[in-house]
């Protein structure tokens, strides 16, 4: 099974490689050395979750993951120039990111900030000038867009990022006081559920919107795409402090940023009791979603590969 997923994850990624530079191309007049740049950390490859979620999520309700490959494409996009600005010297400070120098150490400050401008506004132009199945309305595209914009910007990852920033050195001296831990525990719950939740649970959002999914559908399924999300950062932070940095093509900066993450908080060992019940509370949100069952065995199987990863 879990060589089974693999193989999905990869086959499935392998359309959205394709397809995102094509994208880039798509913009006509497009500055080069900024379309270099765009596409530079387009084409590092990445595992593609959010896409795959999105696909998966609208397979449940009987259609095709290719339809809707723009709009997993365009959530990319915005995935994508996150890390971008996440790795600038005014934020994480990282050099390395799947397994390439970051873009601002390749095409300078300047031009990674912009690309990362590019990327998030163009994910727009992407996500509401293609072509879809006739199934697939205006109405549909315009609901996946406001999910988007709505879980990118000021009420969902952009304040997570912000929130990570402001929590910098929260925990100060060697001894945490259980009333600081419990309220670093709070904290953090809100900075992972923006920064990291909110485009996870965008991707099976826009799944179902697509889709054309009932609201109790599509409520069950953001559900799972929240405590996902919430698993998938957990995860994030553990791997920080014991990943193989190769497999995991960056090189670690939570300790030097004096980051408020899991391990820091309650340990590797506290972390991965916590990733493993957001599992477990994954996959009983899911339960709740009907539908085709292929699919579902296919979300089942990429939450746990988000709780067991290795990159
Ligand atoms: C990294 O996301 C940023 C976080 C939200 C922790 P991914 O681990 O999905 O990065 P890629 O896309 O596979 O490189
Ligand atoms: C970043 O979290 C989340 C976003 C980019 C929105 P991290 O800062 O932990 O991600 P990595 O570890 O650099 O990928
Ligand atoms: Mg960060
Ligand atoms: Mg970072
Ligand atoms: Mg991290």
């Amino acid at each position: 099974m879990a060589m089974d997923i693999v193989n999905y994850m990869r086959a499935r990624a392998a359309a959205v490689d394709a397809a995102l530079p094509a994208f880039v191309r798509g913009l006509g007049g497009a500055q080069p050395r900024l379309a270099a740049s765009m596409t530079y950390s387009l084409a590092a490859g990445g595992k593609r979750l959010r896409p795959l979620l999105m696909g998966a999520s609208y397979e449940i309700f009987g259609g095709k993951a290719r339809d809707i490959l723009p709009a997993a494409c365009a959530l990319e996009m915005v995935h994508t120039y996150s890390l971008v600005h996440d790795d600038l010297p005014a934020m994480d400070d990282d050099a390395l990111r799947r397994g390439r120098p970051t873009n601002h150490k390749v095409y300078g400050e300047a031009l990674a900030i912009l690309a990362g401008d590019a990327l998030l506004t163009d994910a727009f132009t992407v996500l509401t000038s293609s072509r879809y199945p006739r199934s697939v309305g205006p109405e549909r595209v315009l609901g996946a867009a406001r999910v988007l914009a709505q879980r990118a910007g000021a009420m969902g990852m952009v304040s997570g990022q912000a929130a990570d920033l402001q929590a910098e050195g929260f925990l100060r001296g060697p001894k945490l006081a259980p009333a600081r831990r419990s309220a670093g525990l709070k904290l953090l719950a809100y900075i992972h559920l923006h920064k990291t939740a909110d485009l996870i649970t965008a991707a099976v959002e826009m799944g179902a919107v697509l889709a054309g999914a009932p609201a109790k559908d599509f409520k069950a399924l953001s559900s799972f795409g929240r405590e996902l999300g919430l698993c998938f950062q957990v995860a994030d932070d553990i791997l920080d402090v014991v990943g193989d940095k190769k497999k995991l093509g960056k090189s670690g900066s939570d300790a030097r940023n004096r980051k408020l993450t899991y391990a820091s908080l309650l340990g590797v060992e506290g972390a991965r009791r916590e990733a493993r019940a957001l599992l477990d509370r994954a996959l009983a949100r899911l339960r709740a979603v009907p539908g085709a069952a292929a699919p579902k065995a296919a979300l089942e199987a990429m939450a746990g590969f988000v709780y067991g990863r290795e990159n």
